[in-house]
């Protein structure tokens, strides 16, 4: 069957059209609990359509199909993968980002940056991390309003920031202007986002001039090397491109953060065992990055060729996600899926690897920083605020955003 006469019976017939289920991203029911929509429709199939106003998608619900999909040639990432504001004219080259690129490209930007990003780069980073955490958590008393404070907005915002300034080598006197384009992005606001491009690129350019008149030593500063030392590896618009995009991208553990207090505190056993053995805290992270983790859905990939998946055609051109909600608790891969257990250790039988940092050619370059920054901000927390609580209902203040699982603000008490 074609897609239009696929579409046409799904039309005539309701939710669930030839075992293919139907998942309505503007059912604000999918909006507050993700987990039992795609759940659900993976026990039903292993692909489900995503009913997004103006731009329907398929979308991959079980693990195994999830990572096979993600690394699987005839389905690449386009412009078209992307939503593109209104961009002035002179900012459209530098928003093509690595994440778009793929092949040849895609592998000689992701070379030039992915040893400042190594699982042993950010475990040498850790004492710098932890100096901003405790640097954070010194500010909280000064943030606290009626005897309650938005670890949000004081801690687990400005924190992963920080961190990547830090690492790309952002001079200080930006920063603030960085942490204000990355509130504007995280909001998600289609609007706000297209009126801070210019600013944000404007920023990124000047990052790289100083970088060029006083060399340090971050990663900035090594890109800015390679591109004057060999002009054939790294354009100078690629250059400005990688600030912006690494520093932006950068800012995503704070919805893993902020969601991971929040978890905790929702499974007070599970974070009593946490206190009790810090030693836990890498599992725990892996742990919250399947159960909690960001990501709802991956970037849409779209086929190269007419192509099928499990017997559906899906069309040349059409755009194809992966539901990390799924797919993070299919049972055929994780014992015991909605369960939340900081013990698990994945490659461990029963739990496999989740795909919250995707997978294949753009599995997340940041994962390891991501890791061992949730590690030092959950650890710092729990010693230095032992009585941590949520002042209000948490699960009353999620984001309306069908890709992202995130709070909107994380006011507790300590
Ligand atoms: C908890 C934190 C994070 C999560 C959940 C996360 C998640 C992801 C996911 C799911 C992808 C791939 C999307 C896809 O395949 O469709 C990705 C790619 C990427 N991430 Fe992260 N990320 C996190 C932190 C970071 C950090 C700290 C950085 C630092 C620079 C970063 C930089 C990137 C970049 C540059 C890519 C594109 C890689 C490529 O296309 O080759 N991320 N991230």
């Amino acid at each position: 069957m074609r897609k239009s006469e696929l579409e046409s019976a799904m039309a005539d017939s309701g939710p669930d059209v030839n075992g293919v289920p139907e998942i309505d991203l503007t059912d604000p029911e999918v909006i507050r609990d993700p987990f039992t929509a795609y759940g659900d429709a993976r026990e039903r199939s292993p692909l489900a359509r995503l009913l997004i106003p103006g731009m329907p998608m398929w979308a991959v619900t079980r693990h195994e199909d999830a990572r096979a999909l993600l690394a699987d040639p005839r389905f690449e990432i386009t412009e078209s993968s992307f939503m593109r504001p209104d961009v002035p004219a002179d900012c459209l080259p530098y928003m093509r980002t690595m994440s778009e690129t793929e092949g040849r490209e895609h592998v000689r930007l992701r070379r030039l940056v992915a040893p400042a990003f190594t699982a042993r780069r950010a475990a040498a980073f850790r004492p710098r991390i932890e100096r901003i955490v405790e640097g954070l958590l010194d500010e909280l008393p000064a943030h606290a309003e009626d005897g309650s404070v938005d670890l949000l907005w004081h801690f687990a915002r400005p924190l992963p920031m920080d961190v990547i300034c830090e690492l790309v080598g952002i001079p200080e006197a930006d920063r603030p202007s960085w942490r204000e384009y990355g509130a504007t992005i995280a909001s998600g606001a289609g609007q706000a986002f297209a009126a801070a491009i210019p600013a944000i690129m404007r920023g990124a350019e000047a990052a790289v001039a100083r970088r060029r008149e006083e060399p340090g030593d971050d990663l900035l500063s090594d890109l800015v090397r390679v591109r004057d030392e060999d002009g054939d590896r790294l354009s100078e618009i690629e250059l400005v491109m990688l600030v912006w995009q690494l520093v932006l991208s950068g800012q995503t553990p704070t919805n893993l953060i902020a969601n991971a207090v929040a978890a905790l505190l929702d499974h007070p056993e599970q974070l009593a065992a946490l206190r009790e053995d810090p030693a836990l805290t890498p599992h725990a992270v892996e742990e919250l990055v399947r159960w909690c983790g960001p990501t709802l859905l991956t970037i849409p990939r779209h086929a190269r060729e007419d192509t099928e998946l499990y017997g559906v055609p899906i069309g040349k051109g059409e755009p194809v996600t992966v539901a990390v909600a799924a797919a993070n608790r299919d049972p055929r891969v994780f014992a015991d899926p909605d369960r939340l257990d900081v013990t698990r250790v994945p490659g461990t039988p029963g739990t496999a690897s989740h795909l919250g940092f995707s997978h294949g050619p753009h599995f997340c370059v940041g994962a390891s920083l991501a890791r061992v920054q949730t590690e030092a901000a959950l650890t710092a927390l729990l010693r230095r605020l032992p009585g941590l609580t949520p002042a209000v209902p948490l699960a009353g203040l999620r984001a309306p955003d069908p890709g992202t699982w995130r709070l909107t603000a994380l006011p507790v008490t300590a």
